[in-house]
């Protein structure tokens, strides 16, 4: 009789990864790039799969890989397992293997220390059932290039950035997501971002207070990354985008809704724009609350009553206090005022979904009186993510 079990996936096993892969997403891709960074997630035990079999000859059925991410909560960065590659046989389809895969995803995501754990979904139905939610969206605008090219800025010295460069973005990165008090982007492992500024089809400039990388895309300039610390950066890396214009019309760009670029391009109503939502699962309730960040004015004591089936170390009956833009969930007694909630609730309101939008799908209950303040404490600007993983 066989058995389906989940199992860290081993060396001799990528190829079989690799075929389910060619079944689920279609062919293409270099498979020795592929290989090659499968053995990073294999090696730090970020690489799970499904088996059929009882031992020997075991058949592998199912693969997800975790990104060891971070993620900026209120200008504060929680560690997120970030979950891709999710595919199952087509034979062992519509049976449960998903399901059983990501359940070990999330355990490992727990192992891990990851207090949360994001991804894009192909569809929305497996992942809700194990407790994922909409938490924010990958905004990609369509920008002229005329329109930037003459945005000014030469009082910004812009140079090109390479591969020594890395830390020095990193820092850039950080030093304005704390300010803003972001929602949403991602910090990337530094072999990664190595890798872009090292590869000669991705351009990258930086100055004083910002940086810009950017690359051909069918014919277009597409703009993966843009942070500036003044306007005139913002104005001065814009234009050397935009010094492309003879040969691109349009300029793509990846940035969230709020980006300057959007008060200061005249023609963008004509373009279009493109969103990808994601979603969110707290994974340990109190290190997730504990390392966001919060509104700095909100001051929030609140019982909660949090069932979560698949994690159910989250379960039970909580207080939760805010002060000074930092939380604390502490256990505490039931409390007939308490707020009820399951972990797609608790991901949404996380991400700072409104209370009333939570109530009017059904995903919290009980607790109204607390709604004013919930709201003012999670609230702040629209979550955001920059890159597809
Ligand atoms: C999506 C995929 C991983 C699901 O695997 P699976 O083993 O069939 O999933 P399960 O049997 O555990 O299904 C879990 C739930 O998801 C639902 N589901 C699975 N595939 C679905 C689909 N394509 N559309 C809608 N619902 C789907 C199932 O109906 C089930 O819900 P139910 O219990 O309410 O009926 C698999 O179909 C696959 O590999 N697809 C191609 C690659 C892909 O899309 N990967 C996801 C990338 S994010």
């Amino acid at each position: 009789m066989t058995e389906l079990r989940v199992v860290d996936v081993a060396e001799e096993q990528l190829d079989s990864v690799w075929q389910v892969r060619i079944r689920s997403f279609g062919p293409g891709g270099d498979r020795e790039k592929w290989q090659q960074n499968a053995r990073t997630f294999l090696d730090d035990g970020r690489l799970l799969g499904v088996v059929d079999g009882d031992g020997d000859g075991d058949e592998l059925v199912a693969a997800a890989r975790i990104w060891p991410f971070e993620q900026w909560w209120g200008g504060r960065r929680v560690p997120m397992g970030g979950v891709a590659g999710v595919v199952v046989a087509p034979e062992y389809r519509g049976r449960g293997v998903g399901s059983l895969l990501m359940r070990g995803v999330l355990r490992r995501c727990a192992e891990k220390g990851y207090p949360l754990t994001g991804l894009y979904p192909a569809t929305t139905v497996l992942y809700r059932h194990l407790g994922y939610e909409f938490a924010g969206s990958r905004y990609k605008f369509s920008l002229q290039a005329a329109d930037l090219r003459t945005l000014g800025g030469r009082g910004a010295a812009v140079r090109r950035a390479g591969v020594a460069d890395a830390d020095r973005f990193l820092e850039l990165a950080s030093a304005a997501h704390a300010d803003r008090r972001s929602n949403g982007p991602l910090i990337w492992p530094r072999s990664e971002i190595e890798s872009w500024l090292a590869d000669e089809e991705t351009f990258a400039y930086v100055a004083d207070d910002g940086f810009v990388v950017y690359n051909w895309s069918d014919g277009a300039l597409s703009v993966d990354e843009l942070i500036a610390g003044s306007e005139e950066t913002v104005r001065a890396l814009w234009a050397t985008v935009g010094s492309g214009s003879s040969i691109a019309r349009t300029v793509h760009a990846y940035c969230p809704p709020y980006d300057p670029i959007h008060l200061l391009a005249e023609h963008e109503a004509e373009g279009d724009a493109k969103i990808n939502r994601w979603m969110l699962r707290l994974v340990d309730a109190p290190a997730a609350l504990a390392g966001r960040g919060h509104a700095e004015g909100a001051v929030l004591e609140a019982d909660l009553r949090i069932d979560d089936p698949e994690l159910p170390a989250n379960t039970g009956d909580w207080h939760l206090s805010i002060a000074g833009g930092v939380a604390e969930l502490k256990p505490a007694e039931p409390s007939a005022d308490a707020l009820h909630l399951g972990p797609r609730g608790l991901a949404a309101l996380y991400a700072g979904t409104p209370v009333a939008t939570l109530r009017g799908a059904g995903l919290v209950s009980g607790g109204a009186a607390l709604d004013p303040a919930l709201d003012l404490a999670f609230g702040g600007t629209a979550p955001y993510m920059l890159d597809y993983f």
